[in-house]
């Protein structure tokens, strides 16, 4: 069984991709080996309650859960309230945990589970990039033990961003983050070609995946559990945000298309880049900036994804993660 590791900052749509690599786990599928919570959407503490409660309504075995990076690297975070709700779980209540969060540092925890697992373990980042730069940091080696990293993150091919007009969240909160984790790889794959390049999914792909509140209902008539009623509380505040910024009433939710991703290897279209991210532009900060045609002659640190296989596209998606939600 494939050993992931999921790194988030729940979140609602992070709730989401927890519920799924549970309920893959649960099947058997895979083994959901850690995660690791990053200040993101809400503060590091929230984050860490969040994923705990998430796991506890998921039926989660128990599983390393460890706090990382307790904001940005280089400027102070900015949380959002309005986009996830000012705890990160929307109008869902949820329960505090008996969980315990592991002792150790949410780096320490991606470095020593790569190492448990070397060639083997499947990374997903579905907030700030903020601990896999510490913990590359920490183990420079990190790239070379990793089958696959999949990062929720960026936007590419002109589509606009959602936090500024070219850039994407997760890497808008710490775009130097981002920019090292992108340097790493440049450099690990210089150094030995056979290291794998992260697939970036940015809003050009992740926007694809909508949630409607019709899918809230189908999900609550296919089972009726405290977890699906909490999620789709949860879901009802995502539906209030996107409304607000004039998207209607629906909520994009990228993250578990990113993890539904990252579990089927094969299943996207993309293409082999150099990405950097834009550190210092008055205007561009936080910009995710591909080169696609070897104009910059830098060995590919990255691929972008740019499309799906499965037929019926992120919707088709979104019905294979309720199925496994659940079952
Ligand atoms: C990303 O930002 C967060 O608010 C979501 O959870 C997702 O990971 C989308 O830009
Ligand atoms: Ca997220």
């Amino acid at each position: 069984r494939t050993p992931v590791l999921l790194d988030c900052d729940p979140g609602i749509d992070d709730a989401l991709a927890i519920a799924y690599l549970v309920a893959e786990h649960r099947a058997g599928r895979i083994d959901l080996a850690g995660l690791v919570c990053t200040a993101g959407n809400v503060g590091l503490e929230d984050t860490v309650a969040n994923a705990l409660a998430w796991l506890d309504l998921a039926g989660a075995p128990v599983l390393p859960v460890a706090a990382g990076a307790p904001g940005p690297i280089a400027v102070p975070h900015v949380l959002t309230p309005e986009t996830h709700g000012s705890r990160g779980a929307g109008h869902a209540e949820l329960a505090t945990t008996t969980r315990a969060v592991d002792a150790r540092d949410g780096a320490r925890l991606w470095v020593e589970l790569a190492r448990a697992h070397p060639g083997e373990l499947v990374g997903i980042v579905t907030g700030p990039s903020s601990s896999l730069a510490r913990a590359v940091a920490l183990d420079p080696a990190l790239p070379g033990l990793l089958a696959r990293l999949v990062v929720m993150g960026g936007t590419f091919r002109g589509h606009p961003g959602n936090t500024t007009p070219v850039s994407e969240w997760n890497v808008d909160v710490d775009p130097e983050a981002a920019d090292r984790i992108c340097r790493v790889w440049e450099d690990a794959r210089a150094a030995d070609p056979a290291v794998t390049a992260p697939l970036w999914c940015g809003l050009n792909l992740t926007e694809r995946a909508v949630w409607t509140p019709e899918r809230s209902r189908a999900l609550l008539a296919a089972a009726d559990t405290p977890l699906i009623r909490a999620l789709v509380d949860a879901l009802r505040f995502y539906f209030e945000f996107h409304e607000s910024v004039g998207e209607g009433y629906l909520a994009q939710v990228h993250d578990p298309l990113v993890a539904w991703i990252a579990l089927h290897p094969g299943s996207e279209v993309s293409e082999p880049a150099h990405v950097r991210v834009e550190c210092t532009g008055e205007h561009t900060r936080g910009m995710t900036v591909a080169d696609v045609r070897g104009q910059r002659g830098r060995v590919d640190n990255a691929r972008v994804a740019t499309d799906l296989l499965l037929p019926g596209g992120a919707g088709a998606v979104l019905d294979e993660v309720c199925a496994a939600i659940a079952s």
